[in-house]
């Protein structure tokens, strides 16, 4: 079951200048791109940190895009209540940092938002299987997270096409996102493979013209 036609375009501000974060808001506007994607870094999880859930508040006026939030933090069962109040639509976290994930994506719906569940490039689709029906967004990490401007790792676009299959076989309807090294050349495959939503960062924020690299990116 196919459940988009054309993908999600999902721009990362981790990319952007971080000291005008409310003008890289308004080009993800301007370019017709419908999620802003916030990575939130704790320098646990991953070495590198970023911002918290003030910093969507903060942007929430700015934009009208839906705010796809990306915890890669421990204990994100901790600042999912501020990102609740702080504007986002989409709260992900990571299988790896979340022991009791059900309860976590349960709880993020009951707040009424979407609830996603991310992997990392070493942790298998399988460990998945028993949450995909609670789950609204998979996020299939294509690069070790931390940090914008890697090269995709091929064999992680394998895990989408086996989450479309398992889509299909148990009549669920989560939407399978990739992030990290999304360009031209790899939108392309990560479409053929079936992704639903395109993370990307470094390429948006290079792009002479958004508006025409959200439609290439699109396909
Ligand atoms: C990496 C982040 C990605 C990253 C994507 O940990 O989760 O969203 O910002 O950026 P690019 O497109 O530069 O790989
Ligand atoms: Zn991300």
């Amino acid at each position: 079951m196919d459940l988009l036609k054309r993908p999600i375009i999902a721009p990362s501000v981790l990319a952007a200048d971080f000291s005008d974060l409310g003008r890289a808001a308004r080009e993800i506007d301007e370019a017709g791109a419908e999620w802003l994607h916030l990575d939130v870094m704790d320098g646990r999880f991953v070495p590198n940190l970023t911002f918290g859930p003030k910093t969507a508040a903060d942007l929430r006026p700015h934009s009208r895009a839906i705010f796809d939030v990306h915890l890669m933090t421990e204990e994100p069962e901790k600042l999912v209540p501020a990102f609740v109040n702080g504007g986002a639509d989409n709260i992900t976290f990571h299988l790896e940092a979340a022991v009791h994930a059900h309860r976590l994506l349960e709880s993020i719906r009951e707040a009424g938002k979407k609830a996603g569940i991310s992997i990392v490039p070493s942790t298998p689709v399988s460990l998945l299987e028993d949450l995909l029906p609670f789950a609204d967004i998979v996020l299939v990490m294509t690069v070790n997270p931390g940090f914008g401007g890697q090269k995709l790792i091929p064999q992680c676009l394998e895990k989408v096409k086996t989450l479309v299959k398992i889509r299909r076989e148990r009549s669920l309807d989560y939407l399978i996102s990739v992030d990290g090294g999304i360009n031209l050349s790899t939108a392309a495959r990560a479409r053929e493979a079936g992704a639903d939503v395109l993370v990307t960062g470094t390429v948006f924020f290079n792009a002479p013209d958004k508006a025409a690299l959200v439609r290439e990116l699109r396909g």
